[in-house]
């Protein structure tokens, strides 16, 4: 979606469309004034909101409680004349007066937060305010599935508690799961990082973290299943070029790019998380992306859409547009040179269901009228978009969250919540003699320097609401020393070197020196890629000078979401810790400080790889392929694909303590059988490899349903300190399989283990998921053999081999 502020083109007709929206749409309470509610029903179906109107709600079938949700829908839709209909495919849906039928901004965003962009939710008076958890690539980085979950619970609650306040929607746009491929992506803040297992991960806990309503987790019927809120994961697919100003002046960005996208890549990383995140998060929306994929815009591809989304993978909700994606398909991709009219009913035959903004709301009367596309269509389309909003309780309400009120919202327990969330997120990078934790006693008067060492806003990075309140760096540290600050540069640009001198010298006589510096949503962010990796301006010589003046131990904190080049920090002898924060929230200052004097001991890890600088020399940003490309010069990309050196590896982050693991199950092989009839599949070795006689099988043709593989692994905390440590299990393939991963995440567990005791981290796994690769014709392929199983990386990992046998019933 467009970010709130920008004066590209088509932001800018697109931000004034979003003031009128906004005018037209309080226009029903008080448009002058800023306080009023947005909504002033709780839900529709209210015998006495129809009195009234005017109106008997018994003759209206969709206000029936003994019908299904489709029938009701059907009744409701049956009832509408077409100009009706129309009205109503937008996200500022106009209602139906003399149906009793409110208007409804279908737009709202709960990133890691209930937000007023979009406009269907909004604060005042009435909600100051909603707590702003740490931005998901800081969530990320703690590899906690809980963790995910009961934030997305905390959300959903402060949302449901705003709806009964009248000040928020109950469909919102959120999570962001496109995966990171490229480090150079202005919108990996919004993100869970760069594998497509974690990112599935993260969706689907999130998801069910705002819509599950406890005990209806599942339901005969999904179509039926209650909704706490509606979520929406986007933006489908290969969406991960924003706005790139390329060597050569070349520039491109999401409104012009085609994504060049083998089908390989497309089942092994740009759809994974979203066939997750729909089959196992059974979110109710998924939103299609600006960019087109092999010169198809996304929201106009009826083979992704109604073929992959709704068809193969069963979606019980709604599609939607990004924002004006339909006048983006005209007006900048041009796409078959559509008129508008042409457009909406391509889009709406490919199974879009609901537009943001206008465009079907202008133009679908008239494609309907002049033949191009079935009213029936439109129908269909109302139906899956009314389904929802029954589930979710627009129409008979929703009485489990009745009594939610002012006081869930911006709780003690949320704010806590957001404080541990950001704790969690923290990955230590570097702590040379052990110089973190510092100590109450030896670092009293301590400095803090940089451009963020009282960041506020930047915590939040974007998609944010209006937070409950702030604890700046400044504000965490003081509850610990007493703090000297400068900002040293005035901004992340930190383009004046006057300011530099002064915070050199309060770090001379400071007992430690903590500088805060990195990026923020000037150099990364929605319509932003950067161009390089280095810090900005003069952050460099800052640090430096900083860090070769200081008296005491010097520690550098880092607000970024990409990875930034600090190699000279991580060699230099002058910076003795480095500590990686992301953009953590409203209490992100607390939760830093906490780290910094050892109240928590960090155990986040890296949710991307931090590349060294001459990597984005090496390969244009669009260039989607994961695999290295060795005629074009090409590197890999992220952890799976990429054997060059990095700054940090994806996974990295240290402990104040130290853990070890024993492997202590015994399972090392597993045999599958397959069915009658089925093939052995030919798989592609380099020419030394040891090639098994039936090499691998199709992972369709196999029984996949059960966990047929058992990793326990034994955790040990040899250290004096207590921590939580993340145990992350990498798969990799049998040796010589050409175009196999490096390696890949096959699970994860974030657990907790005191000083000297030892626990247990027990995984159940299925074979047919968790070791078969994607194939160059794009296959999902089991391959027999000789796999190898890594319990961690680096120095302390463990490996196994792990063995996958076919047993044919009939020979091959
Ligand atoms: C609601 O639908 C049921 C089932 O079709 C029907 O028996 C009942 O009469 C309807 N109620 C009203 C008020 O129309
Ligand atoms: C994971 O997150 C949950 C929820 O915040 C928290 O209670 C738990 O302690 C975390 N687990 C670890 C091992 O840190
Ligand atoms: C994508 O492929 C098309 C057709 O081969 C080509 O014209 C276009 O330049 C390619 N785009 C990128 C970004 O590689
Ligand atoms: C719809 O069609 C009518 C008559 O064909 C035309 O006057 C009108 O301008 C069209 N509306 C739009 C939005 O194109
Ligand atoms: C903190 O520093 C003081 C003074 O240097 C020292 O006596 C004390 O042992 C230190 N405490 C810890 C926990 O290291
Ligand atoms: C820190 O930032 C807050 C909010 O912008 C501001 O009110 C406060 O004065 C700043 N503190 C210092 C010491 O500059
Ligand atoms: C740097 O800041 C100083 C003090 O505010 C100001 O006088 C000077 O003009 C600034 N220099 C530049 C290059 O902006
Ligand atoms: C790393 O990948 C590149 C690109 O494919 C390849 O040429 C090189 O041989 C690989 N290096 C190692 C050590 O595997
Ligand atoms: C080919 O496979 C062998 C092991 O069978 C391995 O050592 C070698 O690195 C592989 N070569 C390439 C180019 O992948």
């Amino acid at each position: 979606m467009a970010p709130p502020c920008s004066n590209s083109s088509p932001q800018s007709i697109f931000l004034l469309l979003v003031t009128i929206f906004a005018a037209v749409s309080h226009g029903d309470n008080s448009n002058s004034n800023p306080n009023a509610p947005l909504y002033t029903y709780k839900y529709i179906c209210d015998p006495q909101r129809f009195e009234q109107l005017g109106l008997n709600m018994a003759q209206f079938g969709f206000c029936n409680k003994s019908l299904p949700y489709a029938v009701r829908a059907k009744r409701l839709v049956d009832s509408m004349t077409l100009a009706e209909k129309v009205g109503q495919t937008g996200n500022g849906a106009t209602g139906v007066q003399r149906l009793g039928i409110p208007q409804y901004n279908w737009w709202s965003e709960a990133l890691h937060g209930v937000s007023d962009v979009g406009g269907g939710s909004k604060f005042s008076n009435i909600v100051p305010g909603a707590t702003s958890f740490p931005t998901p690539i800081t969530s990320a980085a703690a590899f906690n599935e809980t963790l995910w979950k009961t934030i997305g619970e905390a959300v959903s609650t402060e949302a449901r508690a705003m709806h009964n306040l009248g000040v928020a929607g109950l469909t919102f746009w959120s999570p962001n799961i496109n995966v990171v491929r490229d480090p150079r992506w202005g919108r990996i803040l919004e993100t869970p990082g760069e594998d497509p297992f974690v990112v599935g991960r993260y969706a689907v806990n999130y998801v069910r973290g705002l819509q599950d309503v406890t005990g209806f987790e599942t339901t005969d019927d999904l179509n039926t299943r209650p909704l706490k809120v509606s979520a929406c994961c986007k933006h489908y697919a290969a969406y991960d070029v924003d706005a790139w100003y390329a060597p050569g002046n070349f520039f491109i960005d999401r409104y012009h790019y085609s994504a060049n996208v083998t089908e390989q890549d497309m089942v092994e990383t740009f759809l994974r998380p979203f066939e997750m995140c729909v089959k196992d998060g059974d979110v109710s929306s998924v939103m299609c992306s600006y960019n087109s994929v092999n010169g198809i815009p996304t929201c106009t591809d009826a083979r992704l859409l109604r073929g992959t989304v709704r068809g193969d993978w069963n979606l019980h909700g709604y599609i939607v547009a990004d924002c004006d994606s339909i006048e983006v398909i005209v007006d900048q991709q041009k796409y078959l040179a559509d008129t508008p009219e042409d457009a909406v009913a391509q889009v709406l035959k490919g199974g879009l269901d609901l537009d943001c903004m206008s465009f079907y709301q202008t133009y679908l009367e008239n494609a309907t009228r002049h033949g191009l596309v079935k009213e029936a269509d439109i129908d269909k389309a109302l139906i899956n978009n009314y389904i929802v909003l029954m589930r979710v309780g627009l129409f008979d309400g929703q009485p489990a969250y009745d009594s939610l009120n002012q006081n869930n919202i911006c709780s003690a327990e949320h704010v806590e919540l957001a404080t541990d969330a950001a704790r969690q997120g923290v990955v230590l990078l570097k702590n040379e003699n052990n110089v973190l934790p510092l100590n109450t006693t030896a670092h009293k008067n301590i400095a803090a320097v940089g451009p963020h060492a009282n960041a506020t806003h930047v915590m939040l990075g974007n998609y944010a609401g209006t937070p409950c309140s702030y604890s700046s760096p400044l504000d965490g540290l003081s509850r610990y020393a007493k703090v000297s600050y400068l900002p040293g540069c005035l901004d992340v640009a930190c383009l004046n070197l006057t300011y530099i001198f002064p915070a050199v010298r309060i770090s001379k006589t400071a007992d430690a020196t903590i500088i805060f510096a990195g990026l923020d949503l000037s150099v990364e962010a929605e319509s932003n890629d950067r161009s390089n990796l280095n810090l900005p301006g003069y952050q460099n010589l800052f640090i430096r000078q900083v860090a070769s003046a200081a008296k005491g131990p010097v520690v550098l904190v880092i607000l970024s979401a990409g990875g930034v080049n600090i190699d000279e920090f991580k060699s230099s002898s002058d910076i003795d810790a480095i500590l990686w924060v992301g953009y953590p929230g409203e209490q992100g200052g607390n939760a830093i400080a906490d780290v910094i004097y050892g109240k928590y001991n960090p155990g986040g890890r890296l949710p991307v790889t931090w590349y060294t600088a001459d990597y984005v020399m090496q390969l244009p940003m669009t260039s989607m392929q994961l695999r290295p490309n060795d005629d074009l010069g090409f590197p890999g990309r992220t952890y799976k694909f990429y054997n060059g050196s990095t700054v940090y590896p994806f996974g990295f982050g240290l402990s104040y303590t130290n853990f070890i693991y024993t492997v202590v199950s015994t399972q090392r092989s597993v045999e599958k059988e397959l069915g009658l009839g089925r093939h052995c599949h030919q798989l592609q070795y380099n020419t030394s490899a040891y090639i098994p006689p039936c090499q691998a099988a199709i992972v369709e043709d196999l029984s996949c349903d059960d966990d047929d593989v058992a990793i326990d692994v034994l955790v040990t905390n040899t250290g004096t300190v207590d921590g939580s440590h993340v145990v992350v299990l990498y798969a990799t393939a049998p040796e010589g399989i050409i175009g196999a991963p490096i390696k890949q995440v096959i699970g994860f567990q974030r657990v907790f283990v005191a000083a000297g005791k030892s626990e247990v981290a027990s995984f159940k796994l299925q074979s047919c998921r968790s070791l078969s690769i994607v194939t160059g014709s794009a296959y999902v392929a089991l391959p027999a053999g000789e796999h190898t199983i890594s319990v961690g990386d680096g120095d302390g990992a463990v490996q196994f081999p792990f063995q996958v046998y076919f047993k044919s019933q009939k020979s091959f």
